[in-house]
């Protein structure tokens, strides 16, 4: 089974990265929700995207400089546009989640990717899944572009599934190479450098223990292609697309 990973939740229905979007991914039929997660000033977990404030809520400037509280004064669904061009989430009280916050919600059954951006954070992601039964489920990843932080997290905790993501145009067999010396389950390469036939390249990862994973498939055909070439998974911003084109879990 392909696993379908919601993008920053339900990113295309919901402000990303608000657990109004984690809910609506998992209505949608979600497998695992992907976050991003920073550092605040004072050592807490903040689920966000950009290094800043800026783009996704109604204030600005570094989140590694705010702390907690004052991250939790931005309306996170300040930004959000929805198709008709309205801010539906705007003035409703949504806030950056903690990561304590999305763990204390997180279903049962739904796996959770965590994308460390920032390296200074991959101790505290530790330390906040390490007693969460996500951890034990083997439906957790911790993944990011950094080597160093995916690195961090294994010298921590080798139990934790992680994986490396690959920028695009990254040549995908040395990453295959470099992830299994250092014990990371996962590659997670830009869709576009699958190419048309990416069996060859998931027959290799397979070969070495790891497992192949993409972002971002939006397009349904793609997504039954990829499933049907045994892809680990894909990150996707419109996980109802992708259940309505893998079918039903578990089917
Ligand atoms: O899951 C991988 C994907 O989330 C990486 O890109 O920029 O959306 O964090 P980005
Ligand atoms: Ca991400």
């Amino acid at each position: 089974m392909t696993t379908i990973v919601a993008h920053r939740g339900a990113s295309t229905r919901a402000p990303e990265n608000t657990l109004e979007a984690f809910r609506l991914a998992v209505e949608d039929g979600a497998d695992a929700i992907e976050l991003d997660v920073h550092l605040t000033a004072d050592g807490q977990l903040a689920v966000i995207h950009d290094e800043t404030l800026d783009r996704t809520t109604d204030r600005v400037g570094p989140v590694a400089l705010r702390t907690m509280d004052e991250v939790r004064e931005a309306d996170a669904g300040a930004s959000y546009v929805d198709p008709a061009g309205n801010r539906p989430f705007a003035d409703r009280g949504l806030k950056v989640p903690t990561l304590d916050e999305v763990l204390a919600w997180l279903p049962e059954g739904v796996g959770l990717v965590i994308e460390i951006k920032a390296r200074a954070a991959a101790d505290a992601v530790v330390a906040a899944v390490a007693d969460h039964a996500v951890r034990a489920s083997g439906r957790l990843a911790v993944i990011s572009f950094d080597e160093a932080s995916i690195d961090r997290v294994r010298e921590l905790d080798p139990d934790i599934k992680t994986g490396y993501l690959l920028v695009p145009t990254e040549p995908i067999e040395p990453a295959l190479v470099w992830a299994t010396e250092h014990g990371h389950v996962g590659v997670f390469p830009w869709e576009g450098d699958l190419g048309m036939d990416p069996l060859p390249l998931i027959a290799r990862a397979t070969a070495f223990g790891r497992e192949i994973g993409c972002y971002v498939v939006n397009d349904p055909a793609q997504m039954q292609h990829l499933a049907a070439c045994g892809l680990w998974g894909f990150v996707t911003d419109v996980p109802h697309v992708a259940r309505e084109a893998l079918g039903p879990a578990g089917a």
